[in-house]
């Protein structure tokens, strides 16, 4: 249930002593909830894309990391910190697209097509990152398939057919793609951006590129996390209608003060809506399970070593390729 503001303040003060005590910092992505991201931004820890989190580790003093954020945002995190560690406030945090991109199937599809270049989302598990060419997120993606299409190469995608798609459009590379989906940025609906866009005739759509191909057509902005909250300020626009997870609105609000924020509509709503706009897995972090991740140690990351080594390889080429 809701807490009160009183329990919110002893959570937090309670957060703030425990970081302390245990040589840890915080690091949430935008789509968690508003005071997840608060108490990492009062606690001096970071709220960002995914790309900066991955970076954020390695550039930290503190010997245990709190990630919270999706499975394999920890496990990343890890890969690239393997001698810190990692706690999660929950490890049932997972990712539609992670889910639906098994390690044999995908790589069974990687060795029918020996001649492509693999180009994995950071949305995967450490298995599929190591049998990976290259690791990208949403903020990066283009850029490495520019880079990849100057060199003549040909790409197996995986796993969001909507991010390759666009990437594909926007860059022409040839690209065996992957059949997964974000369930949460497949449920926009164009029609439903449009008949909002006759009530805000001024608004500018902002989406986020894990949305299907029609959503994507009408934006004003596409984008990462990162990228929509820069567009967000940048734009004259005084209303945003937004297709993204509305975690964001939290730094949203923060980039573009007295702007007017509209959820973009789904598919669905109540019972028929499997997301309405919000992550059910990022949904799972709280002030609750960070606390008890601190206190018991549970919730720790563990990856295989023999993997880290592998899946390190593609994730430190996009560090060093986004620097
Ligand atoms: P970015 O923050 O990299 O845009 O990622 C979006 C996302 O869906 C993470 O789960
Ligand atoms: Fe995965 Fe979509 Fe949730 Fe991001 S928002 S963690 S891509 S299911």
């Amino acid at each position: 249930g809701e807490m009160t503001q009183e329990q919110v303040e002893q959570y937090k003060a309670r957060i703030k002593q425990l970081l302390k005590e245990k040589d840890a910092c915080l690091v949430a992505h935008y789509y968690t909830d508003a005071i997840v991201q608060e108490i990492a931004e009062e606690t001096g820890g970071c709220i960002s894309d995914s790309l900066e989190m991955a970076r954020f580790g390695t550039t930290r003093p503190e010997q245990t990391l709190v990630v919270a954020g999706v499975r394999f945002m920890g496990e990343t995190a890890k890969i690239l910190s393997p001698e810190k560690r990692i706690l999660m406030p929950t490890l049932e945090a997972t990712c539609s697209l992670d889910i639906g991109c098994p390690i044999e199937e995908f790589s069974a599809f990687c060795d029918a097509h020996p001649d492509h270049e693999v180009v994995v989302y950071a949305n995967t598990s450490a298995a599929v990152k190591a049998r990976a060419d290259w690791v990208v997120t949403s903020s990066i993606a283009l850029k490495v398939a520019e880079h990849l299409e100057e060199q003549g190469k040909k790409i197996i995608w995986a796993p969001d057919k909507h991010l390759g798609g666009y990437v594909q459009k926007q860059t022409g590379i040839e690209m065996l793609m992957w059949d997964g989906a974000c369930i949460v940025h497949e449920e926009f609906k164009a029609k439903g951006i449009l008949d909002l866009k006759k009530v805000y005739p001024d608004a500018a759509v902002l989406v986020h590129p894990e949305s299907p191909d029609s959503v994507v057509e009408i934006a004003d902005a596409v984008g990462s996390t990162t990228q929509l909250i820069q567009a967000a300020s940048d734009l004259p626009n005084e209303q945003l209608i937004v297709a993204t997870d509305r975690g964001i609105f939290y730094k949203m609000q923060q980039a573009a003060p007295g702007k007017q924020f509209i959820e973009a509509p789904t598919g669905g709503s109540g019972a028929t809506c499997r997301s309405c706009a919000h992550c059910p897995w990022m949904a799972m972090n709280g002030l609750d399970n960070i606390i008890s991740a601190l206190e018991t140690g549970e919730g720790e990351v563990l990856v295989d070593e023999a993997l880290i080594e592998d899946a390190r390889r593609p994730l430190q080429r996009m560090l060093d390729f986004s620097a």
